[in-house]
């Protein structure tokens, strides 16, 4: 097990003996480093303002993702490449197009919106309304920010992406990496080894939630394990039956999975968060925080999938909507992970729906998700699945038995719409009350009527931006 912890800033390496833990890389940047250019705007993942461009090499490129350093920890960065503000030189052709196109005021969300902008360019992106929807400015305005962004989008790579691309390809190395305050295993069972030793330690996938914890709760959580080293983890795996995916799969990477597979899961993901968010956020943490309103949990139930978990006695696999438990409360024992989920090959009939307060970067007030076979104008089989009705993702089983065998039509759903009472008892919150919560479930109900002949490439997709 090695100590030190490596990875390329602006281009030259950092090491850190025995990094702590839950030290987050923006407070790292501005205090120990003097980088002020990255700021604090929010410290919880939403405003953008400490963006940065975290680099990895895959199949010997290196690839650049937005991220915020606000949430994320020193110990993710270990064999990656750091890009901040002040490292993008003076010729950076995004901030030439922001000073050309007058896109900023006060200035203190430049650096944020530029590593956003500069990440997509590095990616080939053009989808500026989406790469923007973790950046906030109370300020300019988004009209100049974007004509910016599109000037700069054809401008030539970066002079040192190369030299970034050569120095992170001496810097890997696969050896499980001790922490002040924890451990970053390189596999699976140097993971188990690690838990059997210590079965109540906090897991850390992307930190998108327990970023906050420390930021926000001022918690100290520890000892610490983090997965997002463990390769097996981070699997894909395709075969006849279906689609395995491992517990570290980023949700920016599950959302590309999903394009080609349930093109309205993938749109389901594009509202999740921010490109920052699900550039860091697993599929794995989404569902093990057991949040009611996570927005994967009721796609993933619709299309029947069934979720593995590794401990100390082996696997363990369950239909997903039995692992969430109650408010809080999952089927996993201390010392055990959720290692992977699968998804059952299917033809794509699923319709996601997500109705949030505002529609990026927002949580939902409610999330309807339904797969619904109709087979000579019946019903033939229905999963329905709901969240931010109940204390957890929750399926719909009283409104599906009220439309399986019938036709699908509006007299069939305004009685299924009753049934919809008897299965959720949704409360009211910041978010919604319970009866606008209740009308919505059903509106959604007769939307995924409407919807049903239409084809799955519809309308309602189309200028929604590029995956
Ligand atoms: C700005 C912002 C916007 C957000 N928007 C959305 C949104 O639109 N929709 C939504 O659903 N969520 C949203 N979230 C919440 C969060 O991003 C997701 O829940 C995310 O998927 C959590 O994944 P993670 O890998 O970051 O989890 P982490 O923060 O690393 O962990 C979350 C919890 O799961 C546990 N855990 C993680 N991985 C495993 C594992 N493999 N096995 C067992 N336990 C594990 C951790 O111990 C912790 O309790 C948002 C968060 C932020 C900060
Ligand atoms: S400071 Fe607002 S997202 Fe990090
Ligand atoms: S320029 Fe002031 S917040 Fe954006």
């Amino acid at each position: 097990m090695r100590s030190v912890l490596r990875f390329l800033l602006n281009g030259r390496q950092v090491m850190i003996d025995r990094a702590p833990a839950t030290r987050t890389l923006l407070d790292w940047l501005r205090e120990d480093r003097g980088l002020t250019g990255t700021k604090e705007g929010c410290n919880e993942g939403d405003c953008g303002a400490c963006t940065v461009a975290l680099g990895r090499l895959e199949e010997g490129r290196l690839v650049q993702e937005a991220v915020n350093a606000c949430i994320l920890f020193l110990p993710q960065l270990h064999g990656r490449s750091v890009r901040t503000v002040e490292g993008l030189g003076p010729e950076d052709s995004v901030q030439q197009a922001m000073v050309a196109h007058h896109a900023s005021q006060c200035g203190f969300c430049t650096p944020g919106f530029v590593m956003s902008l500069h990440a997509a360019r590095h990616q080939g992106r053009v989808d500026h309304d989406n790469v923007l929807a973790g950046n906030l400015c109370r300020c300019t305005g988004y009209g100049p920010i974007v004509a910016a962004a599109d000037a700069a989008a054809d401008a030539p790579p970066a002079p040192w992406i190369e030299a970034d691309r050569a120095a992170l390809a001496a810097l890997q190395d696969d050896e499980d990496l001790e922490l002040e305050g924890g451990y970053a295993p390189a596999s699976l069972a140097a993971l188990q080894a690690l838990l059997a030793g210590t079965p109540d330690a906090v897991l850390i996938g992307g930190a998108t939630d327990v970023g906050l914890w420390v930021t926000k709760a001022l918690r100290e959580p520890a000892p610490c394990i983090f997965l997002h080293r463990v390769r097996e983890l981070g699997a894909i795996e395709q075969t006849a039956e279906g689609l395995r995916i491992g517990a570290g799969v980023t949700l920016a990477r599950l959302r590309g999975l999903m394009a080609g597979r349930h093109p309205d899961f993938a749109e389901l993901l594009r509202r999740f968060g921010s490109v920052q968010v699900r550039n860091s956020a697993t599929i794995g943490g989404n569902i093990a925080n057991g949040s009611p309103i996570g927005d994967a949990a009721p796609a993933l139930i619709a299309l029947g999938a069934r979720l593995r978990l590794l401990g100390p006695e082996g696997f363990r696999e369950m239909a997903l909507e039995d692992f969430f438990l109650g408010y809080g409360k999952q089927d996993r024992v201390p010392g055990e992970i959720v290692e992977s989920v699968f998804i059952p090959a299917q033809p794509d009939r699923l319709r996601c729906y997500k109705i949030s307060r505002r529609f990026d970067q927002d949580i939902s007030a409610v999330c309807g998700c339904f797969s619904i076979h109709v087979e000579d104008g019946r019903v033939a089989a229905a999963r329905i699945a709901f969240g931010g009705m109940a204390e957890v993702p929750k399926r719909a089983r009283e409104t599906e038995q009220a439309l399986i065998g019938r036709p699908f039509t509006e007299a069939v759903v305004a009685a299924a719409r009753a049934a919809l009472e008897a299965d959720f008892k949704p409360i009211s919150d910041l978010r919604a009350s319970a009866g606008y919560r209740l009308r919505v479930a059903g509106n959604l109900l007769r939307r995924a009527l409407a919807e049903e002949s239409l084809p799955l490439s519809r309308t309602r997709l189309a200028g929604r931006g590029a995956a």
